[in-house]
C-alpha cells in the first residue's frame, strides 16, 4: 500500500455546526503536506478523521487508494503526532518507542534493534535508559516522532507538533523533520496555523478558512499568486488597495483607486475581471520601493506610485519596517525596505514626512473583491475570511 491520501467531498458536522464543509483533495505518497489556517478553521478534525479518529459525517477518506470507512485507528496505516505530544511520562524513552510494537506482538529483540535504529534517526543516540521527564521539549519531540514512526506508517499526522516549543528550537527542528521526512519517505501531513512552519517544509500546502479549502499549492505559488483574499493577507505580509478596474490588457489591469488616482495591477487566472470590476490590490510591504517625489507615468517602477506619509520606523537589522497612511484614503500601508535603501534616506523617515513609493505591477495581484479578511486587532493577523 502506498501512502497517498485522498478525500472525497468530505463533511464534518458537530451538531448543526459544519466543521469540515465537502472537502475533496489529494495528496500524493511521500508528500510532506500542509493544512494552513487559523485556530478553529477545522485542521484538528480534518486530521482525526484521516487517522480514524473521527468518522465523517458525509463523504470518503481513503489511504493508498483504499477505503477507510469501517477501519479502525490501529488498523490504519498511519500514526499520529498530537499536539501535546501524549508520551508516557513515566516510562523510558525505549518504553515509550516500542510501546505500539509491543501491542502488535513484535519479539523484544526486534523492538529494541527497532527503537535503537529510530533514536539514531532522530539523532537521539544513548538517551533511551531515560526518562521522558528527564528530556528537554526538543528531545520529548524526538521521541514522539519515533514512535510515531516505530509501528512503521505509511501516513504520518502531525498536529501543530511544533507548537509548545521556544522560537529558537522551533526552527531547528523545522529542518529536522524535513529532514526525517525525506530519509523515511513517509507522506507527512502537517497542520498548523504558522505559515513560515508550512512555507518551509512543505512540498503543497493547504490554505484553509472556516472548514473549506481556499487554495492548494506550492510554497512559492501561495505567496506570489494568492487566488484569494484570506490567503493574500495570511500568506506572508500585504497591503490592501480597493480599486474598480478601467481597463485590462492580458494580465495587466489598469485600476481607478479613487483618492490614490490610478494604479496598475497583474490579474492572476481570474478571467472574469473586466472593466468596472470591484477589486482589491496586492502589494507586498517588500515590493514597494521609494522613488522620487512627483514621479508618475511608466518611469523605472512600471507605473504606479503611492504617497505615503510615515507614522513610525523600526529598524529590524536586515530591513526597515515603515508603518505609512495612504495620502488620500488614509488606509495604513506597510513598507519593508531592504539594504538597497541609503542611509541618508533611512535617516530621513521620520514620523509626519511623505514618502513616494512604486512598485512593479508584475509582482502584485488583483483578486474580486471578496469582503476584506477579517483581522485580529491585538495581534494584526488574519483569523477568518469575512465571507466566503
Ligand atoms: N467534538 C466537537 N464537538 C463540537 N465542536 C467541535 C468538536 N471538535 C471541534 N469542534 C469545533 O470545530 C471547529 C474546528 O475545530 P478544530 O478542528 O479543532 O480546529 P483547529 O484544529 O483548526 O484549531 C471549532 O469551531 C471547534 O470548536
Ligand atoms: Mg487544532
Amino acid at each position: 500500500m502506498d501512502g497517498s491520501v485522498r478525500l472525497e467531498e468530505v463533511v464534518m458536522r458537530f451538531g448543526d455546526f459544519t466543521a469540515i464543509d465537502k472537502m475533496s483533495l489529494e495528496i500524493g505518497s511521500g508528500e510532506f503536506f500542509s493544512f494552513l489556517g487559523p485556530s478553529g478553521c477545522g485542521k484538528t478534525t480534518l486530521l482525526n478523521m484521516i487517522g480514524g479518529f473521527l468518522t465523517p459525517s458525509e463523504g470518503r477518506v481513503s489511504i493508498g487508494g483504499e477505503p477507510m470507512a469501517g477501519v479502525s485507528v490501529n488498523r490504519r496505516p498511519t500514526a499520529m503526532i498530537f499536539q501535546n505530544l501524549a508520551l508516557f511520562p513515566l516510562m523510558t524513552v525505549f518504553e515509550n518507542i516500542e510501546f505500539g510494537l509491543e501491542v502488535r506482538g513484535v519479539d523484544r529483540r526486534t523492538r529494541r534493534a527497532t527503537a535503537e535504529r529510530l533514536l539514531a534517526l532522530v539523532a537521539l543516540e544513548g538517551v533511551g535508559q531515560r526518562r521522558v521527564t528527564e528530556l528537554s521539549g526538543g528531545q520529548k519531540q524526538r521521541v514522539a516522532i519515533a514512535r510515531a514512526l516505530a509501528v512503521e506508517p505509511r501516513v504520518l499526522l502531525l498536529d501543530e507538533p511544533l507548537s509548545a516549543l521556544d522560537l529558537k528550537l522551533r526552527q531547528h527542528m523545522r529542518s529536522e523533520l524535513k529532514a526525517i521526512q525525506r530519509k523515511t519517505g513517509i507522506t507527512f501531513i502537517y497542520i498548523t496555523h504558522d505559515q513560515g512552519e508550512a512555507l518551509t517544509m512543505s512540498d503543497r500546502v493547504a490554505v484553509m478558512s472556516a472548514g473549506r479549502l481556499q487554495q492548494v499549492a506550492d510554497p512559492m505559488t501561495l505567496y506570489r499568486q494568492p487566488a484569494t483574499g484570506f490567503v493574500a493577507a495570511f500568506v506572508g505580509e500585504n497591503n490592501r488597495i480597493e480599486a474598480r478596474v478601467i481597463d485590462r490588457l492580458g494580465e495587466r489591469v489598469r485600476l481607478d483607486a479613487g483618492a490614490l488616482g490610478e494604479l496598475e495591477g497583474r490579474v492572476g487566472d481570474e478571467a472574469s475581471l473586466g472593466g468596472g470590476a470591484e477589486v482589491a490590490l496586492y502589494v507586498r510591504p517588500e515590493q514597494l520601493r521609494p522613488v522620487a517625489a512627483g514621479t508618475s507615468g511608466d518611469a523605472s517602477m512600471g507605473g504606479s506610485t503611492l504617497v505615503a506619509e510615515v507614522e513610525s520606523v523600526s529598524f529590524e537589522g536586515a530591513w526597515l519596517m515603515v508603518q505609512a497612511r495612504l495620502a488620500g484614503s488614509g488606509e495604513a500601508l506597510r513598507v519593508q525596505l531592504g539594504s538597497e535603501v541609503s542611509r541618508s534616506f533611512a535617516d530621513a523617515l521620520v514620523p509626519g514626512e511623505a514618502i513616494t513609493l512604486g512598485y512593479d505591477p508584475a509582482e502584485t495581484v488583483v483578486l474580486p473583491r471578496d469582503g476584506s479578511p477579517r483581522v485580529d486587532e491585538a495581534t494584526g493577523e488574519v483569523v477568518e475570511a469575512a465571507d466566503v
